[in-house]
C-alpha cells in the first residue's frame, strides 16, 4: 500500500496538544484507506533551543527534506518570556523553514462552518482562499539599524519582491481562482504608498490576468479589505497577496469564521522540490498550554490539507467532514478538552 512519511514537528506551548490530536484523527484516516503512515518525530522550538542551542540546523533541514510532507504544531515563547530572545524561534525556525524549503505559497482557506457563531451579525456565507506569498517581502529579515541606541537611531525593514517571487504567487492564485465556481481573485496591496512593490504587483497582476479571460479581478487597498472582511466577507472568493499582508488578513479572516482554533494553513512548494508543510494559523499560546483548552481543529484540518497536497482526496474529504459535523454539534456552554475534541473527530471519521 501507499506510504506517507509525514515529519512531525509538534513545537512549543499548544503545539504538542493540538498536534496528537492531527496525528490520532492521520492515524484513523489512514489506517481505514489502507494507506502505511510513517511518523518522525522532530523536537524543535523553543524548549529544544533552550536545552541544546539548535534553532535549526543544516543537518535537521536535510533529514526534513526527506519526507513527504511535515506536520508542524506551532512555536515561540509567551510574550515577556526573556530566557529567549523574542522572535528568535520564528525566524530561525518556522521561518527559516518556509524559506530553505521555498514555501513560496501559504494557503489559508476561510471558511464558516455550519453551527459556528460569527462574531458578525450578518456574516452571509463565508468561503475564500487566502493566497499569501511566503517567501519574500518584509519577512526576508532586510533590513538594519544605523546608530542604535541614539536619538539618531534610524531603523529599516525592507520588503523584498521580485519579479520571479511576485509571477509565481501572482500565478498559482489565477489558477486556484480559475478552479473555483465564482472564479473572482481580489488583489490586497497598498500601491498607493507602496509604490514600487505595489507597481509590481500591479502590472504581474494585469499580465496573467491576459492568461484566465474568464476570472474576474479585483482590487482594493489592505485598508479597504479589512473594512469589506468584516462587512461584507461573502465578496471575497480567491484573496492573493504579500507575506506581511497576507499575516495579518488571515487572523481576522479566522476572527469572523469563529475563531483561530478553527483556521489551517498550508505552507506549499507548488513545484515539489521539498516537502510542504502544515499547520494551524495559530500559534503557540502560551496563555492556555497545558491545560488541553487549545481547539485541534485547525491542526486536525491542517493535516487534511497535508493529505489532499500528497494527492489523497478521498481521506482529506473524511476528515474535513468529521470536523464539519463535530463542529456542527458543538455547545459553547460545556467546552471539551482538546483531546476529547479529537477523540470525537476522529470517532466521526
Ligand atoms: P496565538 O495565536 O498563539 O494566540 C492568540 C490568542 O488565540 C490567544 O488568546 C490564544 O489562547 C488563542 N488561541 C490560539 N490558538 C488557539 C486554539 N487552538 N484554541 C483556542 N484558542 C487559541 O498568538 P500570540 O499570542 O500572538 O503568539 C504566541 C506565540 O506564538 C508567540 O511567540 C508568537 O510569535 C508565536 N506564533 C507562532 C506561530 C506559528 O508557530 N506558526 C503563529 C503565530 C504566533
Ligand atoms: C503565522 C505566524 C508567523 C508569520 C510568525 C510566527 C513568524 O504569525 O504563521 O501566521 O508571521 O507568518
Ligand atoms: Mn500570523
Amino acid at each position: 500500500s501507499a506510504l506517507i512519511d509525514i515529519a512531525v514537528i509538534a513545537g512549543d506551548g499548544i503545539g504538542p496538544e493540538v498536534t496528537a490530536e492531527a496525528v490520532k484523527v492521520l492515524k484513523k484516516v489512514t489506517a481505514s484507506e489502507g494507506l502505511s503512515l510513517k511518523l518522525t518525530d522532530y523536537l524543535l522550538g523553543a524548549e529544544h533551543w533552550l536545552a541544546t542551542g539548535e534553532t535549526l540546523s543544516e543537518e535537521t533541514i536535510q533529514a526534513l527534506r526527506g519526507h513527504d510532507a511535515i506536520l508542524f504544531g506551532a512555536v515561540g515563547a509567551a510574550p515577556g518570556d526573556t530566557s529567549i530572545p523574542s522572535g528568535l524561534i520564528e525566524r530561525e525556525m518556522l521561518l527559516k523553514l518556509r524559506f530553505s524549503l521555498d514555501h513560496y505559497v501559504n494557503l489559508r482557506p476561510s471558511f464558516l462552518y455550519d453551527g459556528v457563531a460569527s462574531p458578525l451579525a450578518h456574516p452571509g456565507t463565508i468561503d475564500f482562499l487566502v493566497v499569501r506569498e511566503g517567501t519574500e517581502g518584509p519577512y526576508v529579515g532586510n533590513g538594519g539599524v544605523l546608530r542604535k541606541g541614539t536619538p539618531h537611531e534610524v531603523a529599516t525593514e525592507v520588503s523584498v519582491n521580485t519579479a520571479f517571487g511576485v509571477e509565481r504567487i501572482v500565478r498559482d492564485g489565477f489558477r486556484r481562482a480559475n478552479e473555483r465556481p465564482r472564479k473572482k481573485l481580489t488583489y490586497v496591496h497598498k500601491h498607493n504608498v507602496l509604490v514600487y512593490a505595489g507597481h509590481l504587483w500591479k502590472r504581474t497582476i494585469e499580465a496573467i490576468a491576459t492568461e484566465y479571460p474568464e476570472v474576474s479581478v479585483d482590487y482594493l487597498h489592505v485598508d479597504a479589505a479589512m473594512i469589506f472582511l468584516v462587512t461584507d466577507p461573502a465578496r471575497f472568493d480567491v484573496i492573493v497577496t504579500d507575506n506581511l499582508f497576507g499575516d495579518i488578513i488571515t487572523d481576522l479572516a479566522a476572527a469572523v469564521t469563529g475563531g483561530i482554533g478553527l483556521a489551517a494553513s498550508g505552507n506549499i512548494n507548488m513545484d515539489r522540490t521539498a516537502p510542504s508543510m502544515f499547520e494551524p494559523v495559530h500559534g503557540s499560546a502560551p496563555d492556555i498550554a497545558g491545560k488541553q483548552k487549545a481547539d485541534p481543529s485547525a491542526a486536525i484540518l491542517s493535516a487534511a490539507l497535508l493529505l489532499e497536497h500528497l494527492g489523497h482526496v478521498g481521506a482529506a474529504s473524511r476528515i474535513k467532514a468529521a470536523v464539519a459535523s463535530d463542529i456542527a454539534m458543538r455547545n459553547s456552554a460545556s467546552p471539551r478538552a482538546t483531546s476529547v475534541v479529537g477523540d470525537a473527530i476522529a470517532q466521526a471519521l
